[in-house]
């Protein structure tokens, strides 16, 4: 170990010098054509900015505010530059041939002409602001270079979970300025749930009153160790749901609310019991959980799960519903309101003398029709109102409403379901990776999740369109989302640990064309990059394992160990005496040799730390040179 590190090398990679080497500029997620030019064009300021876009001053100035932060100083805006004059030039000219949200960009020497409207000028200025290497001396140096780019799918789309846990506006607008700048079009806000209802309804209070408080939670992973009783609570006014709505759209992002139905209802029948089919039952607590058993009157659930209380499909019901959906109309703009539709139990509509009354009258079979005349009910009604409903796979039992989008989490099975039946499809399959609730690693240091195993490399490999679709049936895939539950997510930092770098992946795959994808530049060369970024930011974010650090045993006497840091910047240290690993280990900083004898092991263990601070969790490599198996019994 006794060897002179060079600090330079691997580690300490300049943001402008990825960007130089990688022939995709540092843009994430990947344009679809990306083509070298000769020269450079390079930004002082004597470069002018000229606007002659139909989108007004808004893009001129979100650039120019970007590049008082990186260089220093504002560029002067114009409408006519001087001939000869460097210029940064954003225009409609041409914008019309583009494909919907598509952009152009063209750097030479004497210009950077962006070219787009609407969301393809507002994405464009995304790629500029992304491919801006550090200024040196007062300067920016920009490769020329002709970027054609649009997106492989019009929904990208990310949900967020309020019920489980209340996150503030504030976050929110946070939240979504990143998924901006990722060039995700779609926030699926998940405001209505068993644990919570959290949009203020002015007809029905007590929703909100009863309905977005919870007396407590179970501690730990489901069924807890205990139910602290801190009461867990928020809701967003119209007035706030309509500033997310308005701050979204500047960002040319669409808020679809989700209001569940008929399941995952607890909170509403809480505060409202006639919307059940037993008003009088008391509420049952899961047998698994610490706390099991009855509870007098209907509750805000505490625990995690799914609850036999649904709606009943009653007149009563439908009126709430509708008068309930009028509201979040009013409120959102967007043409789908999702309506829920997943994991609705069927024994209360079995047990209850009024389904079974209403299904002979209604000539439906079983109960899954009954749940199909339940949507397609608010369906025929939101279509009145012009809008267009998406509802989980669930949806498909007993029959699909005529025009409703489905949304495919439990594999990809329902949504090539839905295809075959010529309805849109939006596929976020949790078994691919889609659900960024679940873990990142398998390491121990990870935090209290639902389970599963979701690194973002699993998001990245995903194809959102099922091969065993024909090229017709293909076309209605419409999307790919990510779903941020948050059972386990109490805080908005933790809700960023999940969600970053994971979204990177889903933009990647939601927008750029398959043979576009290269995981090894995105996570070698981009993605440290972009982590920095969000470090420095103080966006929290999964600090990746070393890039070049092995996660499967390697066997073998001399071993090269060659590693370079995930987050430019970061430092990474390391163990070989099975100690775990922090700032007062080796700190890496240039490829060395390990030779473990004959008949022997060592573990490599490293931490990366970004450089606020930010930690991995422990990487373990195990460098064998036929060391005896240890039998499971005898560690006994
Ligand atoms: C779901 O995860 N229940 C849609």
């Amino acid at each position: 170990m006794k060897k002179v590190f060079s600090i330079f090398t691997a580690v300490l990679i300049s943001a402008s010098a990825f960007a130089q080497s990688d022939p995709n500029l540092g843009i994430i997620p990947a344009p679809v054509s990306v083509t070298k030019a000769n020269g450079t064009f390079i930004l002082d300021k004597t470069t002018v900015l000229v606007n002659q876009s139909i989108d007004g001053s808004k893009m001129t100035d979100l650039l120019n505010a970007f590049i008082v932060t990186k260089a220093g100083f504002a560029l002067r805006e114009t409408k006519t530059p001087q001939p000869n004059q460097k210029a940064i030039v954003l225009t409609s000219v041409g914008a019309d041939q583009l494909p919907a949200e598509g952009y152009t960009i063209k750097v030479t020497p004497k210009q950077i002409v962006l070219t787009g409207k609407g969301a393809g000028l507002f994405y464009a200025v995304q790629s500029a602001m992304q491919m801006m290497p550090d200024k040196v001396a007062d300067k920016i140096t920009i490769p020329a270079v002709n970027i054609n780019d649009y997106p492989r799918f019009s929904y990208r789309g990310t949900m967020l979970d309020v019920g489980r846990h209340f996150f503030p506006v504030s976050f929110i607008k946070k939240y979504i300025d990143q998924l901006a700048y990722y060039k995700i079009n779609t926030f699926h806000w998940h405001l209505t749930e068993d644990q919570g209802w959290r949009l203020e309804i002015k007809k029905y209070p007590k929703l909100t009153q009863i309905g977005s408080v919870r007396n407590g939670t179970i501690i730990g992973n489901y069924p807890g160790n205990g139910n602290y009783l801190t009461p867990v609570k928020g809701f967003y006014t119209q007035d706030e749901a309509k500033e997310v709505v308005r701050y979204a759209a500047e960002k040319y992002i669409t808020v679809i609310p989700e209001i569940e139905l008929p399941g995952h209802a607890s909170a509403a029948i809480a505060s409202y019991p006639e919307l059940s089919c037993f008003p009088d039952r008391d509420t049952f607590i899961s047998d698994k959980t610490p706390w099991a058993g009855s509870r007098k009157g209907k509750q805000v659930q505490q625990t995690w799960g799914v609850f036999d209380d649904i709606f009943v499909p009653s007149a009563n019901t439908f009126t709430f519903l509708e008068n309930v959906l009028d509201e979040v109309m009013a409120i959102f703009p967007s043409k789908y309101i999702h309506i829920g539709g997943d994991e609705a139990p069927k024994t209360y509509w079995k047990e209850s003398a009024f389904c079974q009354n209403l299904m002979k009258e209604k000539g439906l079979k079983d109960e899954h029709e009954l749940q199909s005349y339940f949507i397609q009910t608010i369906e025929k009604y939101m279509n009145s109102k012009g809008r267009s409903i998406i509802g989980w796979d669930e949806i498909l039992e007993g029959g699909l409403a005529p025009n409703a989008t489905v949304m495919s989490w439990r594999g990809e099975d329902g949504g090539i379901a839905a295809a075959q039946q010529k309805h849109d499809v939006i596929m976020t399959p949790g078994s691919m990776g889609l659900y960024i609730d679940h873990k990142q690693s398998n390491s121990p240091d990870e935090p209290v999740t639902i389970g599963g195993f979701a690194p973002y490399q699993k998001i990245y490999a995903y194809d959102p369109v099922p091969k065993v679709l024909t090229a017709e049936e293909r076309k209605y895939i419409k999307g790919v989302q990510a779903n941020l539950w948050t059972e386990y997510i109490k805080t908005t930092a933790k809700a960023e640990n999940h969600a970053f770098p994971r979204l990177l992946a889903l933009a990647e795959i939601a927008w750029s064309p398959v043979e576009r994808k290269d995981l090894k530049n995105f996570s070698e060369q981009r993605l440290p990059v972009h982590l920095a970024r969000l470090d420095k930011m103080g966006i929290n974010f999964w600090v990746p394992t070393p890039i070049g650090q092995s996660d499967k045993p390697l066997t073998g006497g001399d071993f090269t160990i060659d590693l370079k840091a995930p987050v430019t910047g970061a430092k990474i240290y390391y163990t070989i005496d099975l100690a775990r690993p922090s700032e007062s280990a080796f700190l890496y900083t240039a490829p060395f040799k390990i030779t473990v004898p004959q008949g022997e092991k060592r573990v490599l263990k490293t931490i990366v730390i970004a450089p606020s601070g930010r930690r991995s969790v422990t990487a373990e490599t195990v460098l064998n040179n036929g060391a005896p198996e240890v039998k499971a019994d005898a560690k006994k």
